[in-house]
């Protein structure tokens, strides 16, 4: 019998199933996506975006790939911050990108929507200055293989910021944050978004993705060099980020 190594939040699956079950996720909540992220982090996720922004310091004519872009928000507030750089927005999900699509016409922005998978990107090697993927790595079913496809589409001294949850340092916030996350926000999405299993997701995949220390060791195992991460909110989210020295 096949060993389940795969895991969808807790449940583990077999290696095929990943994929739709978290493609099902985002179709389900993709309306309610944005307005989930503003109640659930009470607005912070806009600023830890615009501190990941800060930090890349995009310059000029720069080309910059989104991975698991969703409904754009990166590339509008790249576009605010640096309106002559220019960024791809990747995504699998179909309504998550319309979404975007939308959202494009009431902002002013030069990106491009493609749909995508992180495993499997439609370019050539040496193609960006920069790669960043927020909020979407924990829920890639291959991981390696999507770093490994950062590397590849990195030009040579090309960055890689990844943003995503990862494990807060102090205790006793530590088991706030727990319960916050395992009881609150799926009552939100309950009543906000009419799906309390999209949020028990959330909660499961954040408590199952590797803390910064491993995320680190994984990022250098992969070929990454400088690796380092800065943490946001006592380590709740957390930005890691390497170089493709080759
Ligand atoms: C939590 S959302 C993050 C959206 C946006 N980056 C943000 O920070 O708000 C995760 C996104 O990753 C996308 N995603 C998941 N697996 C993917 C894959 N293998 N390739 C490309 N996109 C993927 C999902 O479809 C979803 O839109």
């Amino acid at each position: 019998m096949e060993k389940l190594k795969y895991h969808f939040g807790k449940l583990k699956i077999n290696k095929n199933k990943k994929t739709p079950m978290v493609q099902e996720v985002f179709s389900k909540i993709s309306q309610k996506y944005d307005l989930m992220n503003d109640l659930m982090s009470l607005g912070f996720h806009r600023l830890w975006k615009k501190e990941l922004i800060e930090i890349m310091n995009i310059e000029n004519n720069e080309n910059i790939i989104d991975i698991g872009a969703g409904t754009g928000d990166l590339a509008f507030q790249i576009y605010k911050k640096n309106p002559n750089a220019f960024v791809t927005s990747v995504d699998l999900n179909l309504d998550m990108l319309k979404v975007g699509l939308e959202k494009k016409k009431k902002n002013k922005c030069n990106n491009i929507f493609i749909n995508a998978n992180a495993e499997n990107l439609p370019f050539k090697n040496n193609s960006f200055d920069k790669y960043v993927i927020s909020f979407c790595l924990r829920n890639i079913t291959f991981m390696e293989t999507a770093l490994d496809e950062a590397l590849r589409v990195l030009k040579p001294n090309g960055i890689f910021y990844c943003l995503e949850f990862s494990s807060p340092k102090l205790k006793s916030l530590s088991k706030f944050y727990d319960f916050y996350k395992s009881k609150i926000i799926p009552k939100i999405g309950k009543y906000i978004a009419k799906n309390e299993d999209a949020y028990n997701y959330l909660d499961q995949s954040i408590s199952m993705f590797p803390n910064q220390e491993l995320l680190k060791a994984i990022l250098i195992k992969k070929g990454f060099n400088n690796v380092s991460n800065i943490n946001f909110f006592n380590g709740i989210v957390s930005l890691h980020i390497g170089y493709k020295t080759i």
